[in-house]
């Protein structure tokens, strides 16, 4: 793509020139956004730039270790990379938190913390990367529907807790699949690249009521079953987002001659075109029947998997 190929070029020339000998940190979520971001600035200003990773403890299965593969000392990239393991923390202010709006708020302010003690240890820095997306520059204009119904806290106001000059927003006039071409184009893995959406707040909202570390790991373990039959599946693209979600629903099952008392797993799967409306997709019920066999045989703790089929409105995607 020669359009593409022409803005990678000339975004990475305006980057060096802004940049300068200047220091620059990056927030790593290792979610689309972020990872393109990140890539771009390593390409045009090395080691010159530092980026912070915060795992909270409520990312996918492995995915800590995956983000870590791509963008740490034995990945490709020139870069200083620092992860934050803050599992524990952010576990212990959960403790007890059932309200989603709670939790929400805990997570995210919680994450600002980690980052911003991070950020006092680097000492002052010249520029801050942000990820910001065209549609998030429309959305926070007018407001967007999500900010109202849910609190998403990573999108935003400027992070007045970090000591900086100046943002600089490399991804600013893309849309999101641009900045999938802009990713394949700067040479970023397929499955970073094509990486369905997950939420700032992660698992802590895909578990219903108070978040465990039991909890994280059932939910991390049928996800990662959900995902890898979509994947064999070969039905993977074709679904906007799926996720695996641990109710807060326990109920009586047989396993071989005892009575179980276990939780319920549920499984969401929609299609959409701007996630402010969505559809249940339509999984064909042999991939469902794989997954729930194999969620149920393979994970403690689950003695039952549901399907949503509920669309957005009324339902959300998200689940809390
Ligand atoms: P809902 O649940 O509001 O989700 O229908 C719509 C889309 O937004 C994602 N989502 C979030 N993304 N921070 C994010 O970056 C958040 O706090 C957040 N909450 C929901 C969700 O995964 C879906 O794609």
């Amino acid at each position: 793509d020669w359009r593409m190929d022409s803005f990678v070029e000339t975004s990475i020339e305006a980057i060096r020139a802004k940049v300068g000998s200047g220091r620059v940190l990056c927030a790593l979520s290792g979610g689309v956004d972020s990872s393109v971001a990140a890539v771009m600035l390593s390409k045009a200003i090395g080691s010159q730039l530092t980026c912070v990773f915060v795992d909270h403890g409520l990312l996918r299965k492995n995915e800590g270790d995956e983000v870590e593969e791509v963008f740490g000392p034995s990945g490709p990239y020139d870069l200083n990379f620092i992860r934050v393991n803050a599992q524990q923390r952010f576990y212990e202010k959960l403790a007890g938190v059932t309200e989603p709006e709670k939790k929400r708020k805990i997570i995210g302010e919680e994450f600002i913390r980690v980052f911003e003690e991070e950020a006092k240890k680097i000492g002052s820095v010249d520029f801050l990367v942000q990820g910001t997306i065209y549609p998030d520059v429309v959305e926070s204009g007018v407001g967007g529907e999500s900010a109202v119904i849910k609190s998403h806290h990573n999108v935003g106001g400027l992070p007045d807790y970090v000591d900086f000059k100046e943002i600089i927003e490399p991804l600013r006039d893309l849309f999101k699949d641009e900045v999938r071409k802009a990713g394949l184009e700067l040479g970023i893995p397929e499955h970073l690249v094509f990486r369905q959406p997950f939420p700032g707040p992660g698992l802590g909202i895909r578990i219903i009521g108070e978040v465990t570390a039991e909890k994280v790991k059932i939910v991390q373990d049928a996800d990662a079953i959900y995902r890898e039959e979509i994947a064999a599946a070969g039905i993977a693209r074709d679904i906007g987002q799926y996720f695996a979600a641990l109710t807060n629903m326990r109920s009586v099952g047989v396993m071989g001659d005892e009575r179980t008392y276990d939780y319920a797993i549920a499984l969401r799967a929609v299609n959409t075109i701007d996630f402010m409306t969505a559809e249940a997709a339509q999984i064909p019920w042999e991939v469902l029947g794989k997954v729930t066999s194999r969620i149920v045989n393979e994970v403690a703790h689950v003695n039952r998997v549901l399907y949503d089929c509920t669309s957005k409105p009324p339902g959300t995607i998200e689940f809390e």
